[in-house]
């Protein structure tokens, strides 16, 4: 691949290849000496439209340890404030001769077309409620790590999926290793066109859990409800929050994820979410680094091939 846009144009192969090298990025960021040269002499730029703290930091910490020279473009201090285009600060950007490009945007297909415009690899870090499939790698990481496997796990994406790039990605990658997917949430929180994905859809927590491996939470994503039904957020615990009582229905070792930003006694409860012993949570921030050290190490080895053909 060129570019990390999404899951969808993975192949199962690949998807494995990147987490098999991210595993061994796993225990080097465990060791005492951290780093690698495998990105020495190569920029690498982030630039963050929308807020974030787990994916910035970790696409900055993983280029720093592969050994690159990483720039974060801050939204507010850059001349988007003062009506550039995307496209012109990409150029503007691409002119300064970057290898990696990290780019995060509200609007779905942003980071598609901004790949177009410049000639080095792009990393989707999401896009509106399109993908996010550095945030899929790193669960799917964490899945294999804790289940042993990837594939035959039956696993419930609770919550918000309509507005969810992350509940997307997740349901692409998952589906391509031959899982068996739950979507748990209230119809208002259920994309359109359900029927198509290939998954089972439960109104209800305690059918919807029934001796699941997995169950990945997810957050009511206000900013992008467009000004359309907001649940209260009581009522929205009640029913559809995670708590030990609504887990009981899962399998008994099954794992709880949320990929974070988490809000506690809205999607889950506080208590759970800090139980070592079924929460992977921190063990998903961990992953998150090695992930995206794997995904950028692969696709500049794959960059610097294509330059050495002349065909980049
Ligand atoms: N999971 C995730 O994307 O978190 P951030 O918004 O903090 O990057």
């Amino acid at each position: 691949q060129d570019h990390l846009l999404g899951i969808e144009p993975l192949a199962p192969d690949e998807i494995s290849t990147i987490l098999d090298l991210a595993d061994d990025y796993v225990a080097l960021s465990r060791s005492d000496d951290k780093h690698t040269e495998a990105l020495k002499g190569l920029t690498q730029i982030n630039m963050f439209f929308e807020n974030s703290t787990r994916t910035q930091a970790s696409f900055e910490l993983a280029g720093k340890r592969l050994g690159a020279d990483v720039m974060n473009m801050g939204l507010e201090a850059s001349s988007i404030k003062k009506g550039e285009t995307l496209i012109d600060t990409a150029m503007t950007l691409n002119a300064m001769h970057p290898d990696l490009l990290v780019v995060r945007h509200p609007h779905s297909g942003a980071v598609d077309l901004l790949s177009q415009k410049v000639n080095c690899a792009v990393l989707n870090a999401g896009d509106g409620r399109h993908e996010h499939p550095t945030q899929a790698l790193l669960d799917a990481l964490t899945i294999r790590r804790k289940k042993g496997r990837l594939h035959r796990l039956s696993i419930a994406i609770c919550g918000d999926i309509a507005h969810s790039r992350v509940a997307r990605s997740n349901l692409i990658l998952l589906g391509k290793m031959e899982n068996r997917i739950r979507l748990v949430g209230p119809p208002t929180l259920m994309p359109s066109g359900i029927g198509e994905l290939g998954c089972e859809v439960y109104e209800d927590m305690a059918e919807g859990l029934k001796d699941v491996d997995v169950v990945m939470m997810l957050r009511l994503q206000k900013e992008r409800m467009d000004g359309g039904f907001i649940p209260s957020e009581r009522e929205y615990y009640h029913l559809y929050g995670l708590d030990a009582e609504k887990l009981a229905h899962a399998k008994d070792d099954a794992i709880v994820m949320h990929p974070g930003p988490m809000n506690r006694g809205v999607e889950i409860d506080g208590t759970l979410a800090d139980d070592i012993n079924r929460s992977v949570i921190q063990e998903q921030v961990e992953m998150g680094v090695a992930v995206r050290m794997a995904a950028m190490d692969l696709l500049a080895r794959n960059l610097q091939a294509r330059r050495r053909d002349g065909a980049a």
